[in-house]
């Protein structure tokens, strides 16, 4: 018999085997009778209206069914008014084909719907658009004059003691402008739904986001469906990375078409159209810090810009982060938007740390460099075990122990200070560090747990597996908790009807639903108990709970192991067919500690640079992270991987690169718009530092969907310049900026 797992075992992806053969169902590919494909027609221009739009042409091709605009469109309660006229000044989220208003390129205008995806393909070519076209701005620079602080984002505008006076007398002083360039969000797995329209008032969506319930309440305030009538389904989703946190605009589109045409619709949208959706924002940040003779902070001043569109202001938390991990007397944060011609940004992957946190880490490089010390010195000079902010105390943290043992696997101490100083045949040698930082939270969820009479264990939550291992880790803390092998548990996830959980994001998840998980079982085990308790003939004899242990699929005695009844017997003297637990977590009753609750990393890079060409290869990244319990080192592992691998990107590679002139994004494809592959990516050595808390969550752990994604592209961009002497403060470091 295989060993019981439990958590902290790194078992393999319980749903592994499913998607290498295929049986994983996706979005897109649900079969439904009756199927109608519907192909999204994107805008010509950038900003302006549309003064006419013929679908005359498209309608005459074989197989076209319909064509959608904003003229005929069924009126749903989404819309404001029947014409719509929401537009730049309203400040609403965007609604496609609400009206003749054109707001970024690539803008939905229509939705071709035909009886076969080639046919709509084809008609969608032949509809033809005119314009009135209006003046355009993509360039967050030329934006910079016209920044607005967001309203909810005042408060976060910190001005503490005097920067100016500690600069004035400061030993060191850095005061340089860092920028990152707008980054899309390019999950495997386009966005789909795939609508079944059952004809009797309800409709399933089969549809790719990070909440079934999330992506449900949205969609059914949109068309004036209810819980009841309409039903999201998501059991598999190819990444998202915070781009499916709702549900994304071919979602309402699809809607739209089953709608008016009372048939079931399918939409996904191509790679290109990808880039007409949400996006990191570009940033720009001036960066002032200043330290005294022993290195310590004495002042800190952000002032950081990032893009937003003309009809909503997205706000993320850029500035806080360096301050938060390194207290300081004299504190100046200034955080503002501006906004251009282009989709709301949205989250992506540690939404506002990536970014804050990476243009605030090479700054700390360039003070460490300024003020002569080591930059892993410069970190412990300023570390903190309080928030800097706050003042508050942690729930737990490690950092410290991350920095000692991530620095001890890198060979820190070999590295000598002198940019320049490190060569291996051609290639100039760089080693650089950074610090990471993001929130640990937890969550509102449920759980429901259902044992069969074969003794097969059933977890089910709404809650979304978006590819981090949510099944698995599920699977293994349920089957800790009731003495089971993962061979008995079934983990029923991305079903709006099962027990409730939120989205799949701010890395979450684990701490949430495992811990309502693990509460399910624990009251299935109660259940189990009483019902072996008050069944004739028991064959335990009278017992308190205490007295038994749940294991191999039995309760048994703890004095006596070979005095046990497995679960099917169990199951069998009930009266029903199966037996239920239900759990739940709420952070109003069990997170609520008033301390500050973070995750940490210690982040080691090595570049080689070829000096002739200028080529940078990330040959070594050591990961030291501490993020409380790890429930599964394994896909643990793989969720930092991750996370690394988009710092390479952010460090070296991805960009959204417009035509300003257009308004466009040229690159908006996977050959032109860089991910680092396989050839980019070498060695990367994740370790997880021992961080025991009791506070944070009931579980103990505390997430590492996003950390891994957090300050990783300052520790390759500061390696760039030790190897180097060039200091690139505009992310991504590419060849033209280095040669
Ligand atoms: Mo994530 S950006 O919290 O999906």
């Amino acid at each position: 018999m295989t060993a019981q797992p439990d958590i902290g075992t790194a078992e393999n992806r319980v749903d592994g085997t499913m998607k290498v053969t295929g049986q994983a169902i996706y979005a897109a590919e649900y079969h439904v009778r009756d199927l109608l494909y519907g192909v999204v027609v994107s805008a010509g221009i950038t900003r302006g209206q549309l003064t006419s739009i013929d679908t005359s042409e498209a309608r005459q091709v074989d197989g076209v069914v319909e064509v959608l605009t904003h003229e005929n469109r069924p009126h749903v309660p989404w819309y404001v008014t029947d014409e719509d006229d929401s537009d730049a000044s309203s400040k609403q989220p965007f609604r496609p084909l609400g009206n003749r208003n054109i707001m970024f390129a690539g803008q939905p205008i229509a939705l071709v719907v035909g009886i076969s995806f080639e046919a709509a393909r084809q008609a969608a070519m032949l509809v033809r658009a005119s314009y009135q076209e209006a003046s355009h701005n993509t360039c967050l620079e030329t934006a910079l004059p016209l920044r607005l602080t967001p309203e909810e984002k005042k408060k976060g505008n910190i001005i503490k003691g005097d920067v100016a006076a500690a600069c004035a007398t400061a030993t060191a002083r850095v005061n340089q402008r860092y920028s990152l360039a707008m980054e899309h969000h390019q999950p495997m797995e386009m966005h789909a739904t795939t609508v079944e329209w059952h004809g009797d008032g309800t409709v399933t969506l089969y549809d790719k986001n990070q909440g079934s319930q999330h992506a449900q309440e949205q969609l059914t305030q949109a068309f004036g469906y209810t819980a009841e009538t309409l039903k999201v389904i998501n059991p598999f989703v190819g990444g998202a990375f915070g781009s499916g946190l709702g549900a994304a605009y071919q979602a309402y589109l699809a809607m739209l078409a089953a709608i008016m045409l009372q048939r079931s619709v399918r939409v996904m949208l191509t790679r290109q159209q990808m880039f007409s959706h949400v996006h990191r924002p570009a940033c720009i940040e001036d960066v002032s810090l200043a330290c005294d003779t022993a290195s310590k902070l004495t002042a800190i001043a952000l002032q950081a810009t990032t893009s937003t569109s003309q009809s909503e202001n997205y706000t993320e938390n850029i500035v806080g982060w360096g301050p938060t991990t390194y207290p300081c007397d004299n504190i100046r944060l200034d955080y503002a938007v501006a906004a251009i011609d282009t989709p709301t940004p949205g989250n992506m992957r540690a939404p506002g740390a990536a970014t804050g946190m990476t243009l605030f880490e090479s700054a700390m490089d360039e003070l460490a460099y300024a003020n002569k010390i080591d930059p892993l010195a410069l970190r412990l000079v300023n570390y903190s075990d309080t928030h800097g902010l706050t003042a508050l105390p942690y729930t737990s943290k490690a950092l410290k122990e991350a920095y000692r043992e991530g620095a001890a696997r890198f060979g820190w101490s070999n590295r000598s200070p002198e940019p320049r100083s490190m060569r291996e045949g051609k290639e100039l040698l760089g080693w650089g560090m950074a610090t990471g930082i993001w929130e640990a939270l937890v969550f509102k969820a449920s759980a429901r747990a259902t044992l069969d009479k074969q003794g097969v264990l059933t977890i089910a939550s709404a809650a979304s597996d978006i590819g981090t291992g949510t099944y698995t880790i599920m699977a293994q803390i349920a089957a800790g908790v009731l003495g089971l092998t993962l061979d008995r548990v079934n983990v029923s996830l991305g079903d709006s009807s099962l027990p409730q959980a939120g989205v799949a994001g701010g890395s979450s998840m684990a701490t949430s639903v495992g811990a309502a998980v693990r509460r399910a079982c624990g009251k299935l085990a109660q259940e189990l108990f009483e019902t072996v308790s008050q069944s004739k003939d028991n064959p335990l004899g009278t017992l308190r709970f205490e007295d038994v242990e749940f294991c191999e699929g039995n309760i048994r005695l703890r004095t006596d192991p070979s005095r046990f009844i497995s679960y099917q017997d169990i199951v069998a003297r009930s009266d029903a067919c199966s037996l239920h637990g239900e759990g739940s977590v709420d952070p109003a009753t069990d997170s609520t500690s008033a301390k500050a609750k973070n995750t940490h990393s210690a982040l080691f890079a090595e570049v080689r640079v070829d000096e002739e060409l200028g080529v940078v290869r990330v040959t070594r990244l050591t990961l030291a992270v501490a993020a409380g319990r790890i429930i599964n080192p394994k896909t643990a592992r793989s969720q930092i991987l991750g996370g690394a691998v988009m710092g390479i990107g952010m460090a070296l590679h991805e960009e959204s690169m417009f035509d300003h002139r257009l308004g466009r994004i040229m690159n908006h494809n996977f050959a032109e718009y860089h991910i680092p592959c396989h050839a980019d990516v070498y060695d990367i050595d994740v370790l997880f530092v021992q961080e025991p808390d009791s506070e944070m969550s009931p579980l103990g752990a505390k997430g590492v969907g996003e950390i891994g994604s957090v300050g990783t592209a300052a520790a390759i961009a500061n390696a760039v310049y030790h190897a180097t002497g060039k200091r690139i403060r505009d992310l991504p470091i590419t060849l033209d900026k280095l040669l």
